[in-house]
């Protein structure tokens, strides 16, 4: 884990060592979420017959994207037969947050024959120049990085940029090879929502429904409430992917509660 993000996500990080896993930090680079897939790898590759490379999202070589979308769809299969059961009707709009894209593409595949809008939400962070964002689809140009072909936010140098969005979930310059498919065919749409937009929702999520959301699923959470507004009479499935538990020491010490009441 990045020694970035083993700060902002502190509780987590406390979590896990208490349950008896070992965190090795990445000092090198950005020292966030793509140098840690990069170590990772390097880890593996020293001894592949000895270990086990688990990867948390729909990136990396094949068959990782495939085998972590078919283990998420479980959220999609019940997400569909519970909204069934409790409207009696299909969602108009599908929003999740897409980092590699492995909560969106759970979600995503459980109604992709149905007549749904599906929306992947990308971080905008704080501004459209490279390195302010970790908007890979929305800026991205194709590419390849940790053995997958996909759509990369890449420097000058065609290496993948450094990229930026407050939640650590977010940060990587790619995504999943299906979401970039899915995009090409316009079977799904890039929404997007900024650093500023999600630290509201985050609060206003926590405020009225007493949810507090991971600030990755707060992107969603952000973007949901923009298409509320264009939208006013669809029904909107939104992906809550995470509890926000391991941000909420680091959004309470950058952004005051009592700043957005
Ligand atoms: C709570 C949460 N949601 C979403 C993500 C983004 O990953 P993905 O795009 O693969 O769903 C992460 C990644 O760490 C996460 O922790």
């Amino acid at each position: 884990m990045g020694e970035v993000d083993i700060a902002k996500e502190h509780p987590n990080v406390v979590r896990m060592r208490v349950l008896g896993a070992k965190v090795v930090p990445v000092s090198f680079g950005a020292r966030t979420l793509k140098e840690a897939v990069d170590s990772a790898f390097e880890a593996y590759l020293v001894d592949p017959e000895n270990s086990i490379y688990c990867i948390g999202s729909v990136v990396g070589p094949h068959p990782f994207p495939k085998m972590v979308r078919d283990f998420q769809s479980v959220v999609g299969l019940e997400a569909r037969e519970q909204f069934l059961e409790m409207t009696g009707n299909l969602p108009d709009n599908l929003v999740a947050c897409v980092g590699g894209g492995s909560n969106a593409m759970g979600l995503f595949s459980a109604f992709i024959e149905d007549p749904c809008e599906m929306y992947g939400v990308e971080p905008g962070g704080t501004g459209t120049k490279l390195g302010e964002h970790a908007a890979s689809l929305t800026y991205g140009t194709e590419g390849i990085l940790h053995g997958f072909n996909s759509i990369m936010l890449k420097n000058d140098k065609g290496e993948p940029a450094a990229v930026h969005s407050i939640a650590s979930g977010l940060d990587y310059p790619s995504v999943g090879p299906e979401h970039a498919y899915l995009n090409s065919i316009s079977r799904t749409k890039v929404g997007i929502a900024n650093d500023k937009e999600t630290i509201q929702a985050f609060y206003d999520l926590s405020h009225y429904e007493g949810i507090i959301p991971a600030l990755e699923s707060a992107h969603a959470i952000a973007f949901a409430m923009k298409l509320a507004k264009e939208k006013p009479y669809e029904s909107i499935l939104v992906n809550l992917s995470g509890r926000g538990d391991k941000d909420i020491d680091f959004v309470v010490a950058n952004y005051k509660p009592e700043d957005y009441l």
